[in-house]
């Protein structure tokens, strides 16, 4: 949830290198970032990972709406639209819930966006997000996940990682 600057997609495509999994990729973003300010991001150099600088390019001038076979083993699915009319064909094994936090976008952390989001993901499948607050938590229990409560990262004291039980 949130293409944003590729900063998930990317490491994502690192991690899944390392590891030697084969990844589909799907993100939706309603509000593209111009490649000018991405770029001016530097992340290939932050992330060490200067050599993967045109797969990261690569990410953000891919179509829309399209599968894209980004490397033969990570393919990118962007979506251009809202998160409320998300539906997918594919179910999903792992989601990160990455929108901007319940002060600023209250509308985006209720049951019923929780809901469309479940109903793309298998059984058994992880959702993880920044936020920790208690509201999210309930609102994943009563849609049937089991929800724990991890140290965050740097900055942040706690996250969510919640795992779907139906
Ligand atoms: C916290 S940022 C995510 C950053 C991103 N994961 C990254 O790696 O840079 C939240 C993103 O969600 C997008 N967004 C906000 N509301 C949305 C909505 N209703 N539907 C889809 N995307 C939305 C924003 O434009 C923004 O790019």
């Amino acid at each position: 949830m949130g293409f944003g600057t590729a900063l998930n997609a990317f490491m994502t495509y690192l991690e899944s290198k390392k590891t030697s999994q084969n990844v589909r990729y799907y993100t939706i973003e309603n509000n593209p970032l111009p490649l000018k300010l991405v770029e001016s991001l530097e992340y290939p150099d932050i992330l060490n990972a200067r050599n993967e600088g045109s797969i990261f390019s690569l990410l953000h001038t891919s179509e829309w709406n399209a599968l894209t076979t980004i490397t033969p083993t990570f393919e990118l699915f962007k979506i251009s639209d809202d998160i409320q009319k998300l539906t997918l064909d594919d179910k999903v094994d792992l989601v990160y819930y990455d929108a901007f936090g319940p002060r600023v976008q209250a509308d985006l952390w209720t049951e019923r966006i929780f809901s469309i989001i479940s109903a793309v993901m298998k059984p058994e499948s992880i959702l993880v997000t920044y936020c920790a607050k208690g509201e999210v938590k309930r609102i994943l229990k009563r849609l049937d996940f089991v929800v724990e409560t991890l140290p965050g990262p740097p900055g942040k004291r706690e996250m969510i990682r919640a795992k779907k039980i139906k």
